[in-house]
């Protein structure tokens, strides 16, 4: 069976940085399962669409063209690589994300990152629903305040205005609703380990991860 690293965990909790380390170290494919929930908000806010209207947002999937070639994302032959990744992009990605029909239009593009010699995917659903036979399963978190704080020293690196405070509200928001909504909720899998990143560097993080991955690949 192919082998696959699932890494589950709340927004800005550095799952996504850890994932594509450890897919580098071990060669294996990765897959960055909010990428593909940013591209269908984004299409949305293209579309100038009701975020509500699942009727459209169906009709809308079935358009999309969507990708992944050597680090950009193309849709639709437009590189939408950094648009997707605007807080709001996000913040509109964890409403449609709650909307049955749209997981289900992306759960196999999903499983088709499967393949040899292995695959590292995170998101929020990996070792739950998409994932479920996953060699290794991580659900990798945070505390809210340093997620918040990570996230704000990532945009003001990039030059873009950020405030903590409304930071750590968008956090507080998004966890709730990807915690409660009734559709693949993200929620800690029976069979992953726990690996709070709150007090670790991202190599503490990494090598946690794959001193793991080596006991369950011997
Ligand atoms: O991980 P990222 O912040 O890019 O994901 C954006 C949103 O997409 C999340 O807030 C979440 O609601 C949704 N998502 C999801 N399931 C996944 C990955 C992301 O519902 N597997």
């Amino acid at each position: 069976m192919i082998p696959v690293i699932a890494i589950d965990g709340p927004s800005a909790s550095g799952k996504g940085t850890v994932a594509q380390i450890v897919a580098t170290k071990l060669g294996f494919h990765y897959l960055d399962s909010g990428a593909l929930y940013r591209i269908v908000a984004f299409a949305i806010q293209q579309e100038g669409m009701d975020e509500a209207d699942e009727t459209r947002i169906n009709q809308l999937l079935d358009t999309l063209r969507i990708e992944f070639n050597l680090g950009s994302i193309i849709v639709n032959k437009q590189d939408v690589t950094e648009s997707i990744r605007s807080e709001e992009c996000g913040k509109l990605a964890s409403k449609v994300a709650a909307l049955r029909s749209v997981r289900q239009h992306l759960l196999s593009l999903q499983q088709s990152f499967c393949q040899t010699p292995g695959l590292v995917a995170d998101g929020r659903d990996m070792g739950t629903v998409v994932f479920p036979q996953a060699i290794l399963k991580v659900y990798l978190t945070a505390s809210a305040n340093v997620r918040a704080e990570r996230r704000y020293n990532q945009l003001i690196s990039k030059g873009i205005s950020a405030n903590i405070m409304v930071l750590l509200q968008d956090i507080h928001e998004r966890d709730f609703r990807d915690q409660t909504r009734l559709e693949s909720p993200l929620k800690q899998a029976a069979d992953a380990h726990f690996l709070d990143t709150s007090a670790l560097t991202i190599d503490q993080a990494v090598n946690q991860v794959l001193i793991w991955y080596s006991a369950v690949s011997k």
